[in-house]
């Protein structure tokens, strides 16, 4: 059983799915930590062009999404798991920084985990649909085009601190000085001397608490 599954209800399966199967959250899917599960909600769709949306009442530009295929949708899921939690990704929701990643990724929790990814489209979608949502993400203040890049952001995001994901990768050194997501200090790798560009000496020394210590006073301390 994986730790945390992630349905995502999307239009465009097809900008998610490569993404989720390269690098790390290919390896987190191989190693059973996470397991990604996709619906179409065109399968949800109404009439014979499977429509998913309308224009919004009162008038105005674009389409919305409408109640009828999404709550179809998310309820299909949740027929099978009434425990998983609905995020919509919407620039009006709560900003995602990592302390919200931990909360969701709440690895002290033995029971795994089942989040829906509903990817809205369009213009927006019908306000009734937020009364099937537990979480309104939003990933700052400007306006994508959809739910798709939000939706692997978070699931990015919350999966790298699932334990067994990055595992072994952080040396106890670094780890005594971080939780593992303060690693935000200068890094370097071989040549020692690149075109006169030198890494800083003490990082040759091979002293650890030194490196350690310089790591620290160094540190950006973005989170
Ligand atoms: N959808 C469109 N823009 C968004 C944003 N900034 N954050 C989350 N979802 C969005």
């Amino acid at each position: 059983m994986p730790k945390i599954k992630f349905t995502i209800i999307t239009l465009f399966r097809e900008a998610i799915e490569p993404y989720l199967s390269s690098s790390m959250m290919w390896k987190a899917t191989d190693k059973g930590i996470v397991e990604f599960d996709y619906v179409n909600l065109r399968d949800f769709g109404l009439g014979p062009h499977k429509s998913v949306d309308d224009t919004p009442y009162g008038g105005g530009d674009g389409m919305l999404l409408r109640c009828e295929p999404v709550f179809a949708a998310i309820e299909s899921v949740k027929a099978k798991d009434p425990t998983a939690k609905v995020i919509i990704p919407t620039p009006v929701g709560r900003t995602w920084d990592q302390s919200f990643a931990r909360e969701l990724s709440n690895t002290s929790k033995e029971e795994p985990r089942h989040y829906i990814i509903f990817c809205p489209h369009y213009e927006g979608y019908d306000e009734r649909i937020l009364s099937l949502v537990d979480y309104k993400i939003s990933l700052g203040r400007y306006v994508l085009t959809g739910g798709e890049l939000p939706a692997l952001i978070i699931i990015d995001s919350i999966t790298r601190l699932l334990p067994g994901v990055l595992g072994g990768e952080q040396s106890a050194e670094i780890e005594s000085f971080s939780d593992g997501d303060n690693l935000e200090y200068p890094q370097y790798t071989k040549p020692a001397d690149f075109c006169g560009l030198k890494v800083p000496d003490i990082l040759l020394s091979g002293n650890h608490g030194a490196i350690a210590k310089w790591r620290e006073e160094h540190s950006g301390h973005v989170i």
